[in-house]
């Protein structure tokens, strides 16, 4: 299947510093063999919108309300979302688990907000260093995954699924591939279970992907992509790694 690099730019950018980055980024296009999508802060979808007109390039935010419209202060819904073309939402990222107490049940009902507007979610799961010492990485991102397949049924295989050890994001420590690829298999096993489509889901990583390790992490048989932090921010390093998914 064709890879998918998808960057994630939390909490960054400005009008101005996002239009050269896209623009150098585009300017490249010709090349890439490969899905190429930005999540970027919701402020920025409609100049999304308008820079990636009549190009490749894909577009999302990176949160979803799981409420479809009313009285939610700050919430932005997946009807919103669709208004702007988005085709992408980052559900259940591991810092909005941490920081704004996000739990497997919300999440799961938020991947369902997404996919009932026509918006792909891409479903982050992933343990934190304390699971991974305990033993505890398949049964944290296999309890994740179990949420969202509860609720989304046979719609399972419309997701984008991402792996994404916590101890790996922003920290410079990536997965070894072999670490990465144990765990991308375990998820692919738990969505065959639950999908005769599960061969076509994109399961990919984020965790510290930059341009040197981009190629061995996307060699690998179950890795269909990554999701990319930091080095999405910066153009030559965004586009190393499109150039390393073919
Ligand atoms: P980094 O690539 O900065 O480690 O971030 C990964 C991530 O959280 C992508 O969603």
């Amino acid at each position: 299947m064709k890879k998918l690099i998808a960057g994630n730019w939390k909490m960054n950018g400005s009008l101005q510093s996002n239009t050269a980055l896209v623009q150098a980024l585009l300017s490249n296009a010709a090349q890439w063999k490969c899905d190429v999508a930005l999540c970027v802060p919701a402020p920025y979808l409609s100049q999304l919108q308008s820079l990636s007109k009549a190009s490749p390039l894909l577009f999302g935010a990176q949160d979803v309300s799981m409420h479809e419209a009313g009285a939610y202060t700050g919430e932005v819904s997946a009807a919103m979302l669709k208004d702007f073309d988005c085709r992408y939402a980052i559900v259940g990222h591991s810092e909005r688990r941490q920081f704004h107490a996000e739990n497997d049940a919300l999440v799961a009902a938020k991947a369902q907000k997404a996919l009932a507007f026509g918006i792909t979610p891409i479903v982050c799961v992933g343990e934190t260093l304390q699971e991974r010492e305990a033993g505890l990485t398949e049964e944290v991102v296999k309890r994740q995954l179990a949420a969202v397949i509860h609720v989304n049924g046979h719609c399972i295989s419309e997701i984008v699924l991402a792996y994404e050890p916590v101890w790996a994001i922003g920290t410079g420590k990536t997965a070894t591939p072999e670490q990465a690829q144990h765990v991308h298999a375990v998820l692919r096993g738990q969505l065959r279970a639950a999908s005769a489509h599960a061969d076509r889901v994109h399961i990919v990583y984020g965790g510290s992907m930059n341009a040197a390790n981009a190629a061995q992490l996307l060699a690998q048989p179950d890795i269909d992509g990554g999701l990319v932090g930091g080095a999405s921010l910066k153009a030559a390093d965004f586009l190393s790694i499109i150039a390393a998914a073919h």
